[in-house]
């Protein structure tokens, strides 16, 4: 991608000289990066300069004989995507729009893309030097300009998610459709951004999810969104049931494209609804429960819990704590369930199997998953293993 041609200062030096006059120009910073070198003659080199060097700084700094020319030059597009959105909208301003020149300074420095989507943090383009360009009879040509840039064919701004039950994503489109699909980690993703959210911040877990060997295992997930790890449970971890609880009619539509683009179908079920009601029609069944709400799953521990077979399992509880208070938070939280199983006198053996810090959540708050392992007591007649064999005597 080029974005055209600029008149550009070179320094040219004689071939046999390139490689001084480069490390000078370089060392001093003054390199132009959007150009290209260029062959003045059989003889001669040009490197690009930015017009900011003083002239007398250029002389004296220089190694080699030189002299300065002045050429147009093509601006070869910026590896990096920040550079790349920054020369669009700079472009923007100084062919369309003079007057919103403040927006340079406010430039987005990061996003999430999901496909072809690029979703902008709200703070991203809050400033109010944003609100004349999105009002802007060209703006239209910007967002092209921007989603270009970055690789991408729909732009939008995601404003806070919802915090009803839901959580529902609420996205400002600019440019394009909401409507994304994408390969993460092997497995296919496809759901409407502007209506459901994604964490693409749990990344890591979805990896170490997917990692896991579920074969045989029926799994039920309480919290299935999209299919977060659902997807992958079904697709990598080679779950042979996943049991999808699921409230938000539009995520249930994205987690049943999505096992349809995987070919996992035939091993989901969606239990639509509240987990409330659904979680309990699923009385032990399971060798595996997913718990991914945060702040907090608390609310289906005790379901889950009663969702595991008679031969036990495994839960895998998302939590957001305090960084002081992990090691509290972990023991108390194995304490809460052995008081369950007693409670159901479901004669468990509990224990701590692993915690993976997922992300920071907010300043000293972790994202955190506990996964704890639920296992039969040892019979306490009648089957116990027999005694070890008498060592011969010596
Ligand atoms: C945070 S999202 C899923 C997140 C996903 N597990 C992850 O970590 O990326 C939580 C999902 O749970 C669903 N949900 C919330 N409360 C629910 C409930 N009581 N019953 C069923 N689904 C629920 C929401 O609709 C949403 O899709």
């Amino acid at each position: 991608m080029d974005h055209g041609t600029v008149n550009v200062m070179f320094v040219v030096v004689a071939r046999g000289d390139g490689a001084t006059a480069h490390a000078v120009l370089k060392g001093q910073g003054w390199l132009d990066k959007r150009v290209e070198p260029i062959e003045v003659s059989e003889e001669t080199i040009g490197f690009p300069v930015v017009f900011s060097v003083p002239p007398e700084a250029l002389a004296s700094a220089m190694k080699v004989p030189f002299e300065v020319v002045e050429r147009a030059a093509v601006i070869r597009s910026p590896v990096d995507p920040h550079e790349r959105l920054n020369a669009v909208v700079a472009d923007w301003v100084s062919g369309v729009a003079p007057e919103h020149q403040a927006v340079l300074h406010h430039l987005p420095v990061k996003w999430e893309k999901l496909g072809g989507l690029v979703l902008f943090p709200n703070e991203a383009m809050s400033h109010a030097s944003w609100d004349g360009v999105r009002q802007h009879e060209h703006a239209p040509s910007l967002w092209k300009r921007m989603a270009h840039a970055l690789q991408a064919d729909a732009l939008g701004v995601q404003h806070p998610i919802a915090s009803d039950t839901l959580r529902s994503s609420q996205v400002e489109m600019l440019l394009g459709s909401s409507n994304v699909r994408f390969l993460d980690h092997g497995v296919t993703f496809a759901f409407d951004a502007a209506k459901v959210m994604f964490s693409s911040g749990n990344n890591t877990e979805r990896r170490r999810i997917g990692g896991i060997d579920m074969t045989g295992e029926t799994v039920v997930d309480a919290y299935a969104g999209v299919g977060y790890y659902t997807l992958p449970m079904l697709v990598r971890s080679r779950a042979d049931r996943v049991h999808a609880c699921e409230l938000n009619p539009d995520s249930v539509n994205g987690l049943l494209q999505g096992a349809e683009l995987n070919g996992v179908a035939d091993r989901l079920t969606v239990h639509e609804g509240d987990n409330a009601e659904t979680l309990v029609k699923l009385r032990g069944v399971a060798d595996r429960c997913h718990l991914g709400l945060l702040p907090s799953s608390e609310a289906v521990w005790e379901a889950c819990l009663l969702a595991l077979k008679p031969s036990g399992g495994t839960l895998h509880v998302h939590m957001n704590v305090e960084e002081e208070r992990l090691d509290s938070w972990c023991s108390a939280t194995l304490q809460r369930f052995r008081n369950l199983v007693e409670h159901h006198a479901m004669a468990f053996e509990v224990t701590v199997s692993h915690l993976e810090k997922v992300k920071w959540f907010a300043p000293r708050v972790r994202h955190v998953v506990l996964d704890l392992r639920f296992r039969p007591e040892a019979p306490l007649t009648g089957e116990r293993p027999p005694p070890p064999a008498p060592s011969p005597l010596p």
